[in-house]
């Protein structure tokens, strides 16, 4: 299908995991995509593997000088930008009482910091071409609610919740339309990551968290990076076009709000 023909876009963090099936799935509706990643080596393995239609860009969301280049560059590539996925993010966890500074200033500076300033740059541009334009922030079902052992992450998603709201009703009226997409546990490399953690802090054998929580998803398991592309391509048609400042929990019934 060609739902997206004739735009271009930037997905943030697309050199592996949904990101990057976000790439696939946007170049497969017709889109020419930009996949901006810190693992630049990555982000073009990734992009060949696509096709004519991507390119990587080297990207890091805590810098303003890379965020702008960055966008520059698809601009420049592409002929102007009308589609932002503000995908990067990291996962930390550990006890409360453990949390570091450093910890949390690292988070926040790429989940919040650096999804602000992307969309911040994006929305400049898209202004600019005077075509209105789309930006999808990833959230979390971690945003919606606290856990535990994951307060600094799940500040940071609901952070992006909240930047979602204010920017959304913003930037509307430049026919920029901001929404956000609130997965609930996504298999891959980074849930490989949330496993190993809780494995170590709950005592659990390797998979166990995995296996754990996709048992609790009312669907019936995790989910995959493919189940979040139909939400992810949807918010950049027309269709969307009287969707502002939302966002949509694609977790298979895990969490309500
Ligand atoms: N996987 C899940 O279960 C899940 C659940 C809810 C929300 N999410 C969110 O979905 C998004 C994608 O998650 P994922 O599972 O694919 O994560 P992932 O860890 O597999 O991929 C993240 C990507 O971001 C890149 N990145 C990290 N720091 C960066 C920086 N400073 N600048 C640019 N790129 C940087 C990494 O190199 C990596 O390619 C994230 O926002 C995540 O918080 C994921």
């Amino acid at each position: 299908m060609t739902r997206l023909a004739g735009k271009t876009a930037l997905i943030t963090g697309a050199a592996r995991g949904i990101g990057l099936e976000f790439a696939r799935a946007y170049a497969a509706e017709g889109a020419r995509v930009a996949l901006g990643d810190i693992d630049i080596a990555r982000a073009r393995d990734a992009a060949a593997d696509i096709g004519d239609a991507a390119i990587a860009v080297e990207m890091d969301v805590t810098r303003q000088d890379s965020i702008d280049s960055a966008v520059a560059q698809v601009v420049e590539a592409f002929d102007g930008l009308d589609i932002l996925i503000n995908n990067a993010a990291i996962f930390t966890a550990s006890p409360t009482v453990e949390i570091t500074r450093a910890d949390y200033d690292r988070v926040f500076a790429i989940n919040v910091s650096g999804t602000l300033f992307t969309l911040q740059a994006a929305a400049r541009q898209m202004i600019a071409q005077g075509r209105g334009g789309r930006i999808i922030n990833m959230a979390s079902q971690a945003g919606r609610r606290g856990e535990p052992l994951v307060a600094v992450y799940c500040a940071s998603k609901a952070a992006v919740i909240s930047l979602t709201q204010s920017a959304g009703l913003d930037l509307i009226r430049h026919g920029i339309n901001v929404n956000a997409i609130a997965p609930g546990v996504v298999d891959g490399e980074h849930w490989d990551g949330v496993d190993a953690f809780f494995a170590k802090h709950e005592g659990k054998a390797p998979g166990q968290k995995k296996a754990e929580v996709g048992a609790a998803v009312p669907h019936g398991r995790m989910g995959r990076a493919s189940d979040l592309t139909g939400m992810a391509i949807f918010l950049a048609t027309d269709e969307a076009d009287y969707i502002v400042a939302q966002t949509f929990g694609v977790d298979g019934g895990n969490w309500m709000s």
